[in-house]
């Protein structure tokens, strides 16, 4: 890892090879695939693992969703990794109800001895783990400050911190208060949550923060990543037109496309939430 990192955030439906390739080109040291559920992974859902086709050697890390130990084996032992593969993600963050009702995402992160347990056996594989978390489920949980006991306890490489709880939306602002704390944990922290101008940077640099990681605003702009490092790039209609090339060589689905079009070039837009 570098020494201060900026990350292309995971995004169902939106972050596939062809827009993970045009954030890199613009500045992005590292990105994500979206969520991808590892029971489906383990009995070999061919429609699951069309997820993990990598179309180019894109620094990526794979982002897991689930808990359960054996079928994550079961998928590792499947699993051959490509060029570009930097690790995993272990995705504690989605406030879905499906998702919490079965104990995962934003409920995993009081779930720390499953956690450090699933994070020791992509270890045990001999690849990177790391964990993007929110700050808990509810105002409660990041009250009693439950994601310093996750991020103390598990031995993940880094912990990307959302600065929202679960049932938090984006229209809420993120508090960004809680970073130092996570830093004096002596973990690697990335911070995310609303992310998109130089100040912020400086902030999160001062405060000994090892990178940001950036959604929306890259969808907008794909090129936010070079602009925050103070470097040039073209203009939004050359990215549009290299990214709508790269999606027909890569024969990415229409749905990703429609995702991407839609909001690439403007300014500000709602999104639904995670
Ligand atoms: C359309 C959409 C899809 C998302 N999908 C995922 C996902 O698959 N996994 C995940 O961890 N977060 C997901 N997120 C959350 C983002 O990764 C990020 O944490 C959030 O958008 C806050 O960052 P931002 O303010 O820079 O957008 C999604 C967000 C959006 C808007």
């Amino acid at each position: 890892m570098k020494n201060f990192t900026f990350m292309l955030a995971p995004m169902e439906d939106i972050t596939d090879s062809a827009f993970r390739t045009i954030c890199h080109k613009y500045g992005a040291d590292t990105t994500f695939t979206e969520m991808v559920r590892i029971d489906p992974l383990s009995r070999n859902n061919a429609a699951t693992w069309s997820r993990l086709e990598f179309k180019d050697s894109t620094p990526v890390i794979i982002q897991l969703l689930g808990a359960n130990e054996p079928r994550l084996k079961k998928f590792l032992k499947l699993f051959k990794p490509h060029q570009g593969f930097e690790g995993f993600n272990f995705n504690l963050g989605c406030p879905s109800p499906q998702v919490i009702k079965l104990g995962q995402g934003c409920a995993m992160i009081k779930r720390i001895s499953k956690t450090k347990k699933l994070v020791n056996i992509i270890h045990d594989y001999g690849y990177n783990c790391s964990i993007k978390m929110r700050l808990g489920m509810n105002k409660f949980e990041k009250e009693k400050k439950i994601y310093l006991n996750l991020i103390d306890a598990v031995d993940a490489d880094f912990f990307i911190v959302h600065a929202r709880y679960g049932a938090q939306t984006y229209k809420e602002e993120p508090d960004y208060s809680v970073y130092e704390e996570c830093v004096k944990t002596g973990k690697k922290i990335i911070a995310n949550g609303n992310i998109n101008t130089k100040e912020q940077v400086e902030y999160f640099k001062k405060i000994n923060v090892n990178g940001i990681m950036i959604g929306r605003k890259a969808v907008n702009n794909p090129a936010i990543f070079n602009e925050l490092k103070g470097l040039k790039s073209p203009n939004l209609e050359t990215i549009k037109k290299e990214y709508l090339e790269l999606a027909e060589k890569y024969n990415a689905p229409f749905k990703y496309r429609k995702n991407v079009l839609k909001h690439l070039g403007e300014k500000d837009e709602e999104y639904r939430e995670e």
